[in-house]
């Protein structure tokens, strides 16, 4: 058994981070046979709250426990593509040229990553000029699914990272998806604007994409030695109850040390608990059956 599952088991029925008893999360079983893909779309229109961060981290540790993962990098800042070693403002070829023009295949826009199992679209500044080019389109809603079509039965998961926006870039990562998890900052306001993102939510469920779940609401950056962290957990849960992820992600340098280094925190330090706190949540994650 591996530290992470003999930490798993000590934990399992204590209360947790989130003021709840932690339920055990089983150790996913292999698959064998890959795709469709579900897909989810990391969302939340406040910056700094840990999109890009769990984007790279939840895909690698799905990507360790076998699953087929596409990233899609749909923030025109690329810090995605950047935060895997993909030197996106070099391409010529982006998400940009894939909503926007005819006749681009989608697999030759795909990069691997030095993850096994863990691949990229990637977007740099060009994916800022989308949003006004795609208003007049036809089913502007709808561009990013028909782009992901010919590869969801390649993947077991597919995540979008979106941008700080509830624009139309973001509108169509939720219409393209089958659930959302929204990362919230243990900070002060954490909540604040949270209601404006499930109306959104709800009236694309209503109007476009009636499949559409909340997967999830993910604490960031949380510091148990604090009070304050531990109210905000609080007070979220009261809001959201079990939407809320047992798993917390705690908030240390490494994350941005692993950024710099353009690797996921679990392969740039393998053995950290942030590490560890992603591969819980890919467990949960499945275990809740927000993936396969
Ligand atoms: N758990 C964490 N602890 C400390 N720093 C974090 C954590 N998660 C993310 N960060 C850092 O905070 C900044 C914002 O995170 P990021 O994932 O880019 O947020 P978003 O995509 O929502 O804007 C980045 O510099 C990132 O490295
Ligand atoms: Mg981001």
């Amino acid at each position: 058994m591996d530290s992470d599952a003999a930490l798993q088991i000590r934990l399992a029925g204590q209360v947790g981070p989130t003021g709840r008893p932690l339920p055990d999360f089983p150790e996913p079983q292999p698959l064998t046979s890959h795709g469709p893909a579900r897909i989810i779309a990391m969302c939340n229109q406040k910056g700094g709250v840990g999109k890009t961060t769990t984007t790279i981290n939840l895909g690698a540790a799905l990507a360790e426990v076998g699953r087929r993962v596409l990233l899609v990098d749909f923030d025109p800042q690329g810090a995605l593509s950047v935060g895997l070693g993909i030197p996106a403002h070099e391409l010529d070829v982006t998400i940009y040229n894939l909503l926007t023009e005819r006749g681009h295949d989608v697999r030759e826009v795909i990069r691997r990553t030095k993850v096994e199992g863990l691949d990229i679209i990637p977007a740099n500044i060009d994916l800022s000029a989308a949003e006004v080019q795609l208003v007049g389109e036809v089913a502007r809603e709808q561009i990013l699914a028909r782009v992901l079509r010919p590869v969801v039965d390649d993947y077991d998961v597919v995540l979008i990272d979106c941008q700080p926006s509830l624009g139309l870039l973001t509108v169509n990562a939720l219409t393209a998806a089958h659930g959302v998890i929204i990362p919230l900052e243990c900070e002060f306001f954490a909540m604040r604007g949270v209601a404006l993102l499930v109306e959104t939510i709800e009236k694309i469920t209503d109007r476009l994409n009636p499949r559409l779940q909340v997967d999830g609401i993910l604490a960031t950056m949380y510091d148990g030695r604090t009070l304050h962290s531990r109210e905000v957990v609080a007070s979220v849960v009261e809001h959201f109850g079990d939407d809320v992820f047992h798993t917390v992600i705690s908030r240390t340098v490494k994350f941005p040390d692993a950024s710099l280094a353009a690797e996921p925190l679990t392969t740039y330090d393998a053995s950290h608990k942030g590490a560890d706190a992603y591969r819980q949540l890919a467990r949960e994650l499945i275990a809740r059956g927000g993936a396969a």
